[in-house]
């Protein structure tokens, strides 16, 4: 398996409640190395470009007005197979029907406000990692 970059960024919602530091500590337990992090709040633009896959679906302005409506923290993280076994980590986009033990089953409240993002292939992850990162924050 190859190493790989996949972008994680803990919502608006895990910060508002203070999850942080136990959703860094499940991804730490895991086995992912953290290449770089911050803190930062998106623009309704910014959060638009970020998901813009998503644009023309019924959930986009819910989408990017939920991303945009407080700070967020983007997370570089590398590991083998790490696109994959970071959303098996975070469980399904609804928590309803997120696995048992899953970031996203025990955290998050409904499927628009789910606690955290995950890239969904190995190119998105070298794209959106870069989208937040420049190379030199990246160690
Ligand atoms: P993400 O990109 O944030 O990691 O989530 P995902 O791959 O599991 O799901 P995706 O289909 O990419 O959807 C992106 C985000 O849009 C919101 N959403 N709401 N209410 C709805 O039906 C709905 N569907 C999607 C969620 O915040 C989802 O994570
Ligand atoms: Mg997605």
């Amino acid at each position: 398996m190859a190493i790989e970059r996949t972008l994680a960024i803990l919502k608006p919602d895990c910060v508002r409640k203070n999850l942080q530091g136990e959703v860094i500590a499940r991804i730490q337990k895991a086995g992912f190395k953290i290449l770089g992090m911050k803190q930062l709040r998106l623009t309704s633009d910014t959060a638009g470009a970020f998901y813009a896959v998503h644009k023309g679906r019924p959930f986009y302005d819910g989408l990017v007005e939920f991303m945009s409506s407080g700070s967020c923290m983007p997370i570089a993280l590398e590991k083998e197979n790490a696109v994959s076994d970071f959303r098996k980590l975070i469980g399904a986009t609804d928590p309803k029907e997120a696995a048992e033990g899953t970031i996203r089953k025990l955290f998050a409240d409904n499927k628009g406000e789910n606690i955290v993002h995950g890239s969904d292939s190995p190119e998105n992850g070298k794209i959106e990692v870069a989208f937040f990162f420049s190379e030199r924050e990246l160690v």
